[in-house]
């Protein structure tokens, strides 16, 4: 069965003192049993948050992740790094990694694949662009994207991806995908999840969606069949927000 999930990026936001606020005012709250609740914030304070919610089940990911194991990558990341201070989970493929920093799906699938084969368990982001859209090409974009990056993975690192889509026009511009459009897409996604492995694979994958989420609109989204949860940039950075969103996508 797959997980409900709620993962709030916080993308370069905050200074350490507002990330221990955020996160203290975040370990208060009541949590719902029926939804896994991810954070993630910038790399210097991954392992302070950890330390402080070291008890709760609020788990600490990161935002990005270097596609070699080590070396000459002034300012880059790896995954052991991560790993040696606790870090069990990364998103890989944002839009903005994908616009401001040239990640490409051949750069990415590097990234997934090295992380996978450490234990790094991986959220992947994907989704078309407006124009994509408006050619009404973002069933084709979508699938290519995936075609080039996760369904070339084996079928039993399955269990440690989480698909988010992200219509790149919904990411923080306030304008979310009706419910219809996410619904619609991500049923298109486990299509062609179904395609190359099997119906196993394609239905216990968590697929978040991601673009302007919040209070006002998470149940309505979250409700939908095929979607699981969301990747929330915005309102992960409001504690009372990101609670509400949280809610939304419980059952109990
Ligand atoms: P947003 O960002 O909620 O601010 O639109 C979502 C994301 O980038 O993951």
């Amino acid at each position: 069965m797959r997980k409900k999930i709620v993962a709030g990026n916080w993308k370069m936001n905050n200074d350490f003192n507002q990330a221990i606020s955020l996160v203290n005012e975040l370990k208060r709250m009541d949590t719902f049993k029926d939804v896994s609740v991810m954070i993630s914030p910038a790399f210097p304070f991954l392992k302070t948050a950890l330390d402080l919610l070291e008890n709760s089940n609020i788990e600490v990911i990161s935002q990005n992740v270097h596609q070699n194991q080590k070396g000459a990558f002034t300012g880059e990341i790896s995954v052991e790094m991560l790993k040696s201070i606790g870090v069990n989970k990364t998103i890989i493929g944002h839009s903005e990694r994908r616009a401001y920093f040239n990640e490409n799906d051949s750069v990415l699938l590097e990234k997934v694949t090295l992380a996978l084969s450490n234990n790094l368990d991986v959220i992947f982001c994907f989704g078309e662009e407006l124009l994509d859209r408006k050619s009404n090409n973002h069933f084709q974009v979508v699938k290519n994207q995936l075609q080039n990056t996760v369904l070339n993975l084996d079928k039993h690192l399955w269990s440690k991806i989480v698909l988010a889509y992200e219509p790149v026009w919904a990411i923080g511009t306030g304008e979310t995908a009706t419910p219809e459009q996410a619904q619609e897409m991500h049923e298109f996604i486990r299509k062609c999840i179904l395609e190359s492995y099997d119906k196993t694979t394609s239905e216990n994958v968590s697929i978040l969606y991601g673009g302007s989420v919040k209070p006002s609109n998470a149940n309505e989204i979250f409700i939908k069949k095929d979607v699981d949860g969301g990747l929330i940039g915005g309102a992960s950075l409001d504690a009372k927000d990101f609670h509400l969103i949280i809610k939304a996508n419980s059952s109990l």
